[in-house]
Parts: C-alpha cells; structure tokens; sequence
C-alpha cells in the first residue's frame, strides 16, 4: 500500500529511483512521482500510470543530482490524479516528502494550517506533512527537528522521506506503523517500504523502528535510538522474473520450492516431531493453552481456515478463525489459555496487527506465522514461526499461501505431540509432508493443459467454487484468486454442501462450477454436489484425485492431482487454482501481477 524510496550518496539518484520505485509498484501503481535535486537545480516529476511507461523519458533528463525520493502510489485519500501524486510540497516550494501510510486527523490539521495562510494544492491528507515542516522550519534551521515537531501533531500512521532546500544536503526518515528499511553501503544510503527495492545495491540494513527518526547525509547517519545492522538473505534473482512472463507464474511455479524451503531442517522422523525454533521460547506455554484464534486477511485467513481444520482433527486443540478486521471491534473473550496465531505474508497488515495489539492488551500468547523477516508482525508477536517463501512480488498471494498451510501442517504435529498425537501418526503426517514437494512439481506439468482450459473458460463471466471440508477454504481461496487476476469475472467460494440451499438457484449451462473432489472423506458427497450441478445444465470442471475414473464421466474437464493425507489435499487441490486463475487473466489480457485497485500490504485499516 504505496511504496516509497530515497537516495542519498555519490550517484546520480535518479536511475537508483526509478529502478528501486519498479521492484516496489506491487504495493500501488495508480501514480507515482520523483523529486531530485543538486546544488543548483531540482527535478520533479509526477504521474498518473505506471512507472515504465515513462522510464525512458525520466532517464534521458541525465538530471545529476545525488539526493532524491520516490513514490508510487496506491490512493487512499484523494483519487487518483497527478496533482494528488506524491511527493507533496510546502508553499514555498523548498520542502519535499513522500509518505506510506495514513493520517486520520488530517482534516483538523488542514482547517488550522489554512488560516494561519497555507495554500493546499491536492486532496491528500500528506499534504499537511509539508505544511506542518514548513511552520517548524520557521524557527529552527535543523529539518531533522521540524520533522521531529510536526510528528508530534500526527495521528496515524507513515513511513515518510523528507529533503529540504532550506537544510540541503540531507535525507530525513521517520517511521510510524509502516515499514521503512535504510540500506547502507559506502558513502551512500538508500531507503525503500521493502528490502526488493535496494537488494541490488547493498545487503546492510538497518530495520526503523516506529517513532524513530533517521537523519542521512553521504558521509554519516543517525537514528534515535542505537539500531543493529541486519542482514537480508534474499537473493536478487527473487527479485527478477527468471523468464517468466509475470512475477505470478515465476511464484506458482515456486511452490514446490516453498514447499521445500518450509519443512527444511524442521521435521524429526525419528522422533515424530516437528522442530520449529521460533516457538521454543514459547514451548510450555503452548503445552498448557487450551484454545487457538488464527487471524488473517483475504488468503492468509482461508490459510487459516485450513488450519483450523488441521488442529482440531489432529492436534485436538479447539480452533477458531477470526477475520482479522473484525476482531477487536467485536469485544472478543481472550485470556492467557487462548493463543493468537496471526498469519501474514506482509507482516505489515495493518487489521492484524491490531488484532495482534488487542489480544495482547488481553492477556493472550501472540504467535505469528510470518514470511517478512524483521517485518512490524514479527515483532509484535511473543513468538513465531518464518515462511521462508522468499520474495512475492505478484500482488495476489500464492507461493505465500502453500507455504503457510505447509507450516501450519508442521503446526499440527508440534502441538499434537504435546498433546495426544502419538508417535506413528507423527510420523506418518511428517512423512507425507516430506512427499509434498515432488507431488506438487507434477502438477505443475499439467501447466499447458491448464492453460487451454483457461483459454476454453474464458468466456464465461460468472464462476462458482464448491469444495468441502478442507477443500471449503480452497474454493473460498480459488474463487478470490479468479475475481482479482481474472477481474472481469465474478467467482464465489461455496461451501459443497450449502449449494442447495441457494445458490443452485444460479446455475445454467453458462455457469461454470469448478468442484474440489479428492478422494477423501467427503468425496461422496461432493460427487452427488457434481449431480446435482450437472442436472441444472452446469459445467463442472473438476479437481479430483489420480486413479479417479467416476467423475469423468460426470464432469466436463478434469485435472488430476497425486494422492496425499487428507489434511494436506489443499496444498495440491490449490496448485491447479492459481495456474487457473493467472492463465485466465491474461487470456482476459490483464496485468496479472498488479490487479486493478489492488495493492500488496494493506497497511491501513
Ligand atoms: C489475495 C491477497 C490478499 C492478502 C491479504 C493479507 O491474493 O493477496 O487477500 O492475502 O491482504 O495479506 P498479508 O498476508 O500480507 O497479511
């Protein structure tokens, strides 16, 4: 939800913006706008679209200033328009600030600075930020300290980036609930919203922390408080397409490697246990707790839906699955018996991590099952467990979403041998999930076929998902999916059984249902859920277990996946749902990596 970056050192900035603004336009990319500047000159530039469509042209200006910040953006307040753009400036035009994030009194603020003679030219609510630096600035020389003063009147929250002519020579950072990293290197400093944006430059960062304020000029930084420096382990090529044509296959095609990423060095056949570090300090307590809330948004909750499935099946630990953006609104019982478990590829969602904040305002044990290292989520939370799915660049989770129910498999295992999981069911799921891996990558041979199954579906407009029991999140999961890539299609999520209390009332021959049938406990009765879509004239396109000869007959397409455990059916039943999906928005020739009004870290509530 909007990105920013900065630059400050012995290179012209320019370039080392625009590259780092491209690797950050999964987090908006309505507009976007630069500002640079030398001793003697500025450059400023602001637009409506995307950032590629004007690389060129930015580039040849060869504008050779060595201090400058970027933004895309992803509106909140005021549309989308150039003028509503960042960055955003002061009346005198010599201060200039990006910002990340959301400023809830605004409005007052706006009123107050009018009449003391401010003129406003967007709708934004950053705006204020300019104005504000500049009232400070009067009576002081130090930008570093107008910042400082100006932050005391917001509410909300940012990550802003702030030059001034008036204090030249200097990048001024400030973080507030919105992720903000500094990269080091020699004689220079780059900031970015995410790690993508500078890992081409330098692997030293230091992580922000809120309230602090970082002050950077060529030769030196200083940070409020003493911060460590960190290092990122991700690797550039995370950061590139490797030859495929959008971030989102690149990723899909990932998932047997998240997969395999997750489980590494985590899993004790001997002993039928599962290892997970980051819950160690946490072990005795998880022995004693009595109740598990999984939170999360969009994907992550359906991810969190499989796990409910998983634990109480399994791990007999009583579960529930709370919309992250409903809970603290709706006066949840919590106590020390009950554990948070808050799920987020980002790290950095902003109704999960309130909800986070409230259940430890309550008492409760906070875990977080997270795929951004040093991300706000890790922070917060008591304990956790990392994805280790490396970068995700498409703005629609997928890679994110195989390794999370992989992890909360292993999940299962760590809490059902504390509890009454014996040593051979340990052992049996641990190896089952050691199996993952291969299994997936024979999905993913299906590719071509899939793709001209999308080719044959895409001129439907209107899609049901049915699945059932571990499955039912998997249709809630593939119909999100088909809705935000493919997004000239509607596509519901049904639970298998519920389609005969309304939602049959639907169907025709120009209504596709795709039906999540493994073999498994409920097969039968998503077989008869098939009958009775296809006595209404439906089509059905069915995911089904190899070796299945029944629905073939019943269905009019179907795609195979390997036999697994049933509690691990949703980590292949979803492979061929993300292959769906993406074909079929680019069948539709859509951007299938930045879908329309969406953006990748929902950091506003
Ligand atoms: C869907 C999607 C979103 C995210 C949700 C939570 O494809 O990407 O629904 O899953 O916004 O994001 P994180 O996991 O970063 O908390």
């Amino acid at each position: 939800m909007c990105g920013i970056v900065g630059y400050i050192g012995k290179r012209p900035a320019l370039p080392i913006l625009v590259a780092g603004l491209k690797r950050l336009e999964y987090r908006g990319y309505d507009s976007f706008g630069f500002f640079a500047l030398n001793d003697v000159s500025h450059f400023l530039l602001k637009k409506v679209g995307k950032i590629s469509e004007w690389e060129e042209k930015i580039l040849e200006t060869d504008f050779k200033g060595n201090l400058g910040i970027g933004h895309t953006r992803w509106a909140t307040t005021g549309e989308v328009t150039e003028k509503n753009a960042h960055p955003h400036w002061d009346c005198n035009r010599e201060i200039y600030l990006v910002h990340n994030g959301i400023i809830e009194n605004y409005q007052e603020l706006k009123k107050d600075l009018v009449r003391e003679g401010h003129c406003f030219v967007s709708d934004t609510d950053t705006e204020v930020f300019s104005h504000l630096i500049e009232e400070y600035l009067k009576n002081q020389n130090k930008l570093e300290e107008a910042v400082r003063e100006a932050l005391k009147k917001i509410k909300g929250n940012y990550a802003i980036a702030v030059v001034s002519k008036r204090d030249p020579g200097k990048l001024v950072v400030a973080r507030l609930g919105a992720p903000l990293l500094i990269g080091l290197s020699d004689g220079e400093y780059f900031i970015a919203s995410d790690p993508a944006a500078m890992i081409s430059y330098t692997r030293q960062v230091i992580n922000l922390d809120d309230n602090e304020i970082a002050v950077l000029t060529p030769q030196n930084h200083f940070v409020l408080k003493e911060k460590p420096i960190e290092r990122i382990d991700w690797e550039i090529k995370e950061a590139q397409k490797n030859g495929f044509s959008h971030f989102m296959l690149k990723e899909i095609f990932e998932e047997p490697e998240v997969i395999t990423e997750a489980i590494k060095g985590r899993i004790d056949f001997e002993r039928g246990l599962a290892r997970l570090g980051g819950l160690e300090q946490a072990s005795e307590k998880l022995s004693k707790i009595e109740r598990v809330i999984i939170t999360g948004c969009g994907t992550a909750r359906y991810a969190g839906m499989v796990g409910e499935y998983m634990f109480e099946e399994y791990a007999k630990v009583p579960t529930k699955v709370e919309v992250a953006s409903e809970f603290r609104y709706r006066n949840p019982l919590l106590d020390e018996k009950t554990v948070l478990l808050a799920i987020s590829q980002s790290g950095e969602t902003a109704d999960t991590l309130e909800a986070i904040r409230e259940a430890k305002r309550r008492g409760s044990l906070t875990l977080g099952l997270v795929n951004r290292v040093g991300s706000s989520i890790a922070r917060e939370t008591d304990a956790g467990v990392y994805n280790r799915a490396g970068l995700e660049i498409g703005v629609a989770a997928t890679k994110s979403f195989v390794s999370q129910l992989t992890i909360l498999a292993l999940l299962t295992v760590f809490l059902g041998r504390k509890r009454e999981m014996s040593l051979v069911m340990g052992r049996r799921i641990l190896e089952e999930i050691n199996k993952l891996p291969q299994l997936a990558e024979r999905i993913l041979k299906q590719s071509d076929f899939i793709k001209e199954l999308a080719e044959k579906y895409s001129e439907y407009r209107n899609f049901i998902y049915l699945g059932r029991k571990y499955n039912f999140p998997i249709a809630l999961e593939g119909s999100l999916k088909l809705k935000e890539i493919a997004w000239k299609i509607h596509a519901e999520g049904i639970c298998g059984g519920e389609i005969k209390h309304g939602p049959i009332a639907l169907l025709d021959e120009d209504f596709p249902v795709v039906c999540i049938a493994p073999s498994d406990s409920v097969y039968e009765k998503m077989r008869n859920a098939i009958e009775e879509v296809k006595s209404r004239n439906g089509k059905v396109l069915a995911i089904v277990t190899e070796g299945n000869r029944e629905i073939k007959e019943l269905a009019d397409d179907v795609v195979y996946i390997p036999k697994t455990l049933e509690m691990l059916t949703p980590i292949l039943s979803v492979i061929p749902l993300h292959l769906f999906a993406a074909y079929l928005g680019l069948e539709l020739g859509l951007d299938i990596d930045k879908p329309r009004n969406l953006a990748k870290s929902v950091t506003v509530e």
